[in-house]
C-alpha cells in the first residue's frame, strides 16, 4: 500500500489529545495542504482562521454551549491545541463542498505527518446564528461569509476504534 492509501486508510476521528503543541511547520504544512485543494471554477474562496489562543477558545466553547443548550454536551474541540474555522462566500454555490475538499486534505496532510484530526460541523448552526455574530467577527469573518466547518488538530491521545463502512454504496454499470 502506498503513503497515500495509508493516509486515507488509517485517519480516524480523533477525539483526545494530549497536550503537546502542533509546530508552526505542522500547521503550515497542513494549511498548505488545504489551500491546494482543488475549488470549484478555482474560485480559491475557502478561507481559514486559524486558534490556538485557549482563553478565546474556553469563552467560545462557553458561549456555544449556552445557545447549543444540550445537557452533558461533549465539547467541540475535545482540547485540541489547534482549530481551524473554515468559511466563504455564502452566494457561491460550491462553498460547502469546497470546504469539505480542503479540510479533508488538511486531515489527511495532518495524518501523513503523525497528527490526529476531526472534523467538526456541530459548531455550524451557532456560527450561523444571531448569538455567533460577535465570535464570527472575532474571527475576521464578514457578513458574506458563511461557515462551514471546523478542524481539531494535536496529538492524539488515545486511538479511535475503526468505524466499519456500510457495504452496497457503489454500483457498476
Ligand atoms: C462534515 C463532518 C462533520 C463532523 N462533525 C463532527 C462533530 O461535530 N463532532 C465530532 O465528534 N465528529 C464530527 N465528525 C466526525 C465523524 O463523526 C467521523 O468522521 C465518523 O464518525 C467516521 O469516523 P472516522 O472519521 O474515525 O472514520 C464530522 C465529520 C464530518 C465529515
Amino acid at each position: 500500500m502506498n503513503e497515500t492509501m495509508q493516509a486515507i486508510l488509517e485517519r480516524r476521528s480523533i477525539r483526545h489529545y494530549t497536550e503537546e503543541p502542533v509546530s508552526e511547520d505542522a500547521l503550515s504544512q497542513i494549511i498548505e495542504a488545504g489551500l491546494w485543494a482543488p475549488t470549484a471554477r478555482n474560485a480559491q474562496e475557502v478561507k481559514i482562521t486559524v486558534v490556538r489562543d485557549p482563553a478565546w477558545r474556553a469563552g467560545f466553547r462557553e458561549a456555544f454551549e449556552k445557545w447549543d443548550g444540550r445537557a452533558n454536551f461533549k465539547n467541540y474541540d475535545f482540547g485540541c491545541p489547534v482549530f481551524l474555522f473554515l468559511y466563504g462566500d455564502r452566494d457561491f454555490p460550491y462553498t460547502e463542498m469546497d470546504s469539505g475538499i480542503v479540510v479533508e486534505n488538511m486531515a489527511l496532510a495532518a495524518q501523513s505527518l503523525g497528527l490526529g484530526t476531526v472534523i467538526i460541523g456541530c459548531i455550524r448552526g451557532f456560527l450561523r446564528s444571531e448569538a455567533g455574530k460577535p465570535w464570527r467577527e472575532q474571527l475576521g469573518m464578514t457578513e458574506q461569509d458563511l461557515f462551514t466547518v471546523g478542524l481539531c488538530i494535536g496529538h492524539a491521545a488515545k486511538p479511535t476504534k475503526k468505524q466499519e463502512r456500510k457495504e452496497g454504496r457503489v454500483r457498476y454499470l
